[in-house]
């Protein structure tokens, strides 16, 4: 019995060994994200502190979470994968009572072993130490009692973006709008409604000289009584405590030097640094981020093998994901986009539900996420194998924009340069297509831009000015005709997008994605060849 429970555990120790050991090991190194916080740190002014937050988790449905994903500018300066975190880059060298000196510290999620048996393991502040090489790590509660003084730094950086990101701008009223309303009719959040009075409360105890305190301590008690919150705030309890006038005036002076910090508080120099770093690509990321893109592209070639007109947008959309797995890509960089005919004109159509596609041109706009980087491609194909006349006049139309678009992938060109001569050329062919009167007419034919950034984000950072040496940029030109456009029907439904992403070196532009084929012909050509799915059947569930 005894020898069996032993076998059994060592069985059990031997799976979670292999578990490890089989784990990926080409995510980015230790030494990368330690180099990119040094760079970081180098930019910041003297007597500055930069505090990062990693993404929330986000609830999808009752106990069920999203897939958790790492905000980026988190991952690219820590490695750390893990929810419930903070990143804190001092400029300088700081000391702690035990005389230890850093100029940063993590601070991750606690390990817990009742939660790690069910989410999986956690690194911990050991884990972090090791895997990540960081020399100070506390966990959470290390963040909320630390005694870092934030009142006395010149400058607090934070991440713009914070992260109340059920936060929707392009929405009139947002869900968050809702909320806040909620809120204040119910009393559920008295802090958001005390907010603005705990800062004329500060600006009573700041203006007040401190032998009219007990004067002003009777108000703030009136306050309180009325709004209970009042009392939870540290700062306005130590002023009404004070034993006597000299610790009264240390109050006033931290309340002072409250509110001098929350004006120190600058949520724009992150952001701006990060487009600098992130926008040129190390030999590290681009050995990550080429195969993201290459991945995407035989994706797309696969399903162009696999096309017929019987399948639906949701099984497309399934090949291209089934062959991303099957290179052990961890996910997509974003939601794929398959659409059939007059869906291709909806730029980001998610739905992908329509059950067959018909004899249409199917547009699919994805990219597999690898090891964190993400690709951005898009291939449009005719499901029947072949171009209609009409198609095709559309189809080479974009791909001649394109095909100018990238040769201006050269260092020291204007990154608007692509998406200028891309228009000239669609406005000049769509005027002798006839589908608009003059290259000048306007119209919302190609209603977007062509060249963004790929990395972490598939929207990655950047400057947008001047290209450099080993920037990774999409060049997506577009024509989309919906049902209805005042032209001649023959091109009503008819939508054509063409994306690539484009390396930029010392010499010639490179194509990450160009061995999915481009040219009208040589897609022909590739749907025509035979695909290992063409025999790969399942059950019909609707058959009696
Ligand atoms: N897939 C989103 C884009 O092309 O920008
Ligand atoms: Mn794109
Ligand atoms: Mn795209």
């Amino acid at each position: 019995m005894k020898i069996k429970a032993v076998l059994f555990v060592l069985f059990l120790c031997t799976g979670f060994i292999y578990s490890q050991i089989g784990n990926p090991t080409d995510w980015l190194t230790k030494e990368f994200h330690k180099e990119r916080r040094d760079k970081f740190r180098a930019k910041m002014p003297k007597n500055s502190v930069a505090v990062f937050f990693a993404n929330p988790v986000r609830n999808r449905a009752n106990d069920v979470d999203y897939v958790f994903h790492q905000d980026p500018n988190f991952y690219y300066l820590t490695g750390y994968r893990e929810p419930n975190a903070v990143l804190v880059i001092f400029a300088d060298e700081q000391t702690d009572e035990n005389k230890n000196t850093y100029h940063e510290i993590l601070y991750v999620q606690e390990k817990n072993k009742r939660r790690e048996q069910w989410d999986g393991a956690r690194l911990g502040i050991q884990g972090a130490k090791e895997k990540l090489g960081f020399k100070m790590v506390k966990n959470g509660e290390g963040f909320i009692n630390s005694d870092v003084n934030y009142k006395n730094f010149d400058n607090i950086f934070i991440d713009g973006k914070f992260k109340d990101d059920y936060r929707n701008t392009s929405e009139r009223i947002d869900v968050l709008a809702l909320v806040k309303s909620f809120k204040q009719k119910t009393g559920y959040n008295p802090q958001v409604l005390l907010s603005p009075i705990v800062s004329t409360i500060y600006n009573y105890i700041r203006e007040t000289p401190v032998e009219d305190r007990d004067k002003l301590v009777t108000v703030i008690k009136q306050y309180q009584a009325r709004m209970p919150d009042l009392q939870g705030d540290p700062f306005i309890q130590n002023y009404i405590k004070a034993g006597n006038d000299e610790i009264a005036k240390d109050a006033q002076k931290n309340i002072v030097l409250a509110m001098q910090a929350s004006s120190n508080i600058d949520i724009s120099f992150i952001p701006e640094q990060m487009a600098t770093l992130r926008e040129v690509k190390t030999q590290e990321e681009l050995k990550l981020l080429t195969k993201a893109v290459r991945i995407s592209a035989i994706g797309q070639i696969e399903v162009m093998k696999a096309m017929k007109p019987h399948m639906s947008e949701t099984e497309l959309q399934g090949i291209h994901e089934f062959v991303y797995k099957k290179y052990g890509a961890e996910y997509e960089g974003y939601p794929s986009i398959v659409g059939a005919g007059n869906n291709g004109c909806i730029l980001h159509y998610i739905e992908n539900s329509k059950t067959k596609v018909g004899n249409d041109l199917v547009l699919m706009d994805l990219g597999a996420e690898y090891r964190g980087y993400t690709a951005d491609v898009t291939r449009t194909i005719p499901a029947s194998g072949k171009f209609t006349p009409e198609q095709k006049a559309i189809y080479d139309l974009v791909y001649e924009a394109q095909e100018a678009g990238i040769s201006k992938y050269i260092i020291g060109e204007s990154m608007q340069a692509p998406v200028q001569i891309a228009r000239k050329i669609i406005n000049e062919g769509l005027a002798k297509l006839g589908i608009i009167e003059s290259p000048t007419s306007k119209h919302g034919y190609f209603p977007h831009g062509t060249s963004h950034h790929i990395g972490l984000d598939v929207h990655d950072p950047g400057n947008y000015g001047k290209f450099e040496k080993n920037m990774v940029v999409t060049m997506e030109p577009g024509i989309y005709i919906p049902e209805g456009s005042p032209c001649d029907k023959k091109w009503w439904g008819i939508a054509v997008r063409i994306e690539d992403d484009i390396l930029v070196t010392d010499g010639k532009p490179i194509n990450l994605s160009g061995e999915a084929p481009r040219k009208s012909e040589e897609i022909e050509k590739m749907m025509a060849k035979k695909s290992v799915l063409d025999s790969f059947l399942l059950p019909d569930l609707d058959k009696k």
